[in-house]
């Protein structure tokens, strides 16, 4: 069977996102031509197969994208099984490239998850052989939910959040997906202040660890598309056409544009400096960076007025309560005394300081990151 796709072949995609953002994401998804609904931990949409490029290509926020195939009703592994062997596996996975299965069950007669990983796993090496090697098989998920299999094949590969820039971590390092949401938060908080959209505005963050937060500005404000340096898991589907979508790429998205966006980021920590300045020149994008190892109140002296604040101080168990209290104690002086650097954006996994301050900081999202809550909060 020859297996042809074009522009008007129709995916259902789910895009997956932190949990807490959905909504963000659904807006992100829509500005870029694909309208959806929000499910809990992403969103689901009907849409062609550039629509698929352009998620993996230009979302900040999503961490994966699938394909969802026709969901079907099965009580038994009898059904389980005619069910998965009539699901167009050949469309996406090549023969010999049986993938890793995941499974959940939830509310269903069929429960047991290793079982249904069991007989998934024989159904589809029975249709596509399993000669490659672990590390570049294809991934494939389960889902049985209330009696309906819902299968999924992986487009994505690799999670969203790598863009192959960050090759160098410092302490607890923010996902690039979570310093892109909190960037768009501060884009947001500009644009509430009817600034042009080319006003060169500066940021600063006090705690760049690796430099995530400074170099998704200037990725965002250059428009450098997060995955145009990056590979995909649906570019080895049989049904990919790697002429269509090169042409695409080259032709189709925008251009990045040049922009006088500058960002500091500021580190009291050697190795997160380096990491940072690595990872910056890995992006292109020194020329539009300057990090300085400096505890945050030494390095604000040397922060212009009229900059913007996003970042992520330190949280979780690194740092004692009573180290951790008297960081965010300082930070809120610093803040309070320079009304000149607004907005401010944070992601604050130490709640007690939300409760404490005075400054007016408002909730824009909760979510979790390492298993910690964490509130995305701003400061107008
Ligand atoms: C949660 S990490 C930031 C991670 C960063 N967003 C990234 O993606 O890599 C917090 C950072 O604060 C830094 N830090 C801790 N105390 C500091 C201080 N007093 N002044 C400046 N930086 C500090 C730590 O070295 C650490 O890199």
């Amino acid at each position: 069977m020859k297996l042809v796709v074009s522009a008007s072949t129709s995916l259902k995609l789910f895009t997956t996102v932190t949990p807490g953002l959905e909504r963000w994401l659904e807006q992100e998804l829509r500005a870029l031509g694909v309208c959806g609904r929000v499910l809990r931990g992403g969103v689901e949409a009907r849409c062609g197969i550039e629509q698929l490029w352009t998620v993996g290509v230009c979302s900040r926020l999503a961490e994966s994208v699938r394909v969802r195939l026709k969901p079907f009703r099965a009580t038994s592994f009898a059904e389980l099984e005619r069910g998965l062997a009539r699901l167009p596996w050949h469309a996406y996975l090549r023969v010999h490239a049986a993938p890793r299965i995941s499974v959940t069950c939830h509310k269903s007669r069929l429960y047991h998850s290793d079982a249904v990983a069991e007989r998934s796993r024989r159904v589809l090496e029975e249709r596509l052989g399993s000669a490659e090697p672990e590390h570049c098989r294809p991934r494939v998920f389960v889902r049985v939910d209330r009696d309906v299999v819902q299968a999924s094949i992986d487009a994505s590969g690799d999670r969203l959040h790598r863009r192959g820039y960050r090759r160098h971590i410092g302490e607890a390092p923010l996902r690039e997906t979570l310093a892109a949401a909190l960037v768009c938060l501060a884009d947001e908080a500009l644009r509430a202040r009817s600034l042009p959209p080319d006003h060169p505005v500066g940021l600063w963050d006090p705690f760049c660890g690796s430099g995530t937060i400074p170099i998704e500005w200037v990725a965002l404000r250059q428009g450098e598309l997060p995955g145009a340096h990056r590979g995909f898991a649906f570019e080895r589907w049989p049904i990919h056409d790697a002429g269509i979508y090169a042409e695409w790429l080259a032709s189709e998205l925008p251009k990045p544009r040049p922009s006088p966006a500058f960002a500091y980021g500021s580190d009291a920590s050697m190795k997160a400096l380096r990491a940072a300045e690595h990872n910056a020149h890995t992006a292109g994008l020194s020329q539009h960076c300057r990090f300085m190892r400096a505890d945050f109140e030494q390095a604000a002296r040397q922060v212009p007025s009229g900059t913007l604040v996003v970042t992520n101080p330190p949280y979780g168990v690194r740092l004692a309560r009573a180290g951790l209290k008297e960081l965010y104690a300082r930070f809120d002086q610093l803040l309070t005394a320079r009304t000149d650097l607004r907005p401010v954006v944070m992601a604050c996994g130490f709640a007690p300081y939300l409760e404490y301050s005075r400054l007016g900081w408002v909730v824009a999202a909760e979510i979790k990151v390492g298993g910690l809550p964490v509130r995305l909060v701003r400061l107008a």
